[in-house]
């Protein structure tokens, strides 16, 4: 199987590959047609998928020692490059469009035209974040932040572009490399005795490595649509950097307060939780609790 994927220096681009390499994830085993996989790896250094031209010469270029002949033929672009500061999205609303729309477009038509199959990473941000219980596949998405509509304009550009292609949607993403919350929190209490954090916003922390095995898991198969991939249950921001500080070992203490008190350019979504519901009906939900991913976040941390 041959491999591309894109926004390699992130912590989705980074999660692919180190499980790719290992042929397993700390959920369980890769299907076998990842044992001898391919993989080219580029980041914006080498491949900014805002330039189309250049796109569909790189992607021709990546797939052209595939033999199109040969049954076992497999070829997958996996799409992890995104413009994701979600603030920044909101003032460079261009800049935003291009990489998270045009770039996407961009790629998935490159996949269509060399017959290979097309992963995109969405968000939940394309949802109005104002339900009451969790949003399904099915649920219209209404998003309210440049990036949110951003992502939903990059949804459908690859449902029209690629037939062949997954959507999966994801949230509050963490890893072991690049800026998150997890990160963000640990930092804040090795230097402070006190930090607030919101409790009236509430989702479902996702790790990076549990996306990506179910991200390997789908590509495996010819079930293209939409689907949701986070972490499983649900909890608030608050809650979240609780557990974070706790596993962490630090003493600082973490205080609720409310979105009133942490205005920010680009509006939150006060409730974003989503079901893999799409995952159970395919290949499986084996998403673990966050409280379990977390966990087991820190630990490979330590070692
Ligand atoms: N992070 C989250 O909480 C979250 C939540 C829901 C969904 N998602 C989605 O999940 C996917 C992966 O997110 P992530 O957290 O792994 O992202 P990330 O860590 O921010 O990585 C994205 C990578 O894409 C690169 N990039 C930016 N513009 C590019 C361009 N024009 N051409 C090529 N590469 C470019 C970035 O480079 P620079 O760093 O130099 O810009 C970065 O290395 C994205 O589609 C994101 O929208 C993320």
């Amino acid at each position: 199987m041959q491999i591309l994927i894109t926004g390699s220096y992130g912590q989705l681009g980074t999660a692919l590959q180190d499980i790719i390499e290992k042929g397993e994830s700390e959920i369980g085993p890769l299907p076998e047609s990842y044992k001898y996989a391919n993989v080219t790896a580029v980041d914006y250094d080498e491949l900014d998928i805002t330039d189309t031209v250049f796109t569909e010469c790189f992607v021709t270029d990546a797939f052209a020692s595939l033999d199109y002949t040969s049954e076992g033929y497999k070829g997958l672009i996996i799409n992890c490059a995104a413009m994701t500061n979600v603030d920044a999205c909101e003032t460079d609303y261009e800049t935003a469009m291009k990489v998270n729309a045009i770039g996407a477009r961009n790629l998935a038509a490159a996949a269509a035209a060399e017959g290979v199959k097309y992963v995109h990473v969405s968000t939940d941000y394309v949802f109005a974040g104002d339900a009451s219980k969790p949003y399904c596949e099915w649920d219209t998405p209404n998003p309210a932040t440049v990036y949110g509509k951003s992502k939903l304009l990059s949804e459908r550009y690859v449902r029209e572009t690629c037939p062949e292609s997954f959507v999966v949607r994801t949230s509050w993403l963490y890893s072991y490399v690049g800026n998150n919350f997890v990160k963000t929190m640990v930092n804040l209490a090795r230097e402070k005795d006190s930090i607030k954090v919101v409790d009236d916003q509430v989702g479902n922390p996702t790790h990076a490595y549990d996306l990506a095995h179910h991200i390997l898991k789908l590509a495996d198969t010819d079930e293209y649509g939409i689907y949701h991939c986070t972490g499983e249950g649900i909890c608030s921001w608050y809650e979240f950097a609780k557990e974070i500080i706790r596993l962490s070992g630090e003493t600082c203490e973490v205080i609720p307060c409310t979105t009133e008190e942490f205005p920010r350019p680009a509006p939150r979504p006060a409730y974003s939780a989503m079901e893999n519901l799409m995952l159970k009906c395919t290949v499986g939900n084996e998403m673990r609790p966050w409280q379990d991913a977390l966990a087991s976040y820190f630990k490979n941390s330590k070692e």
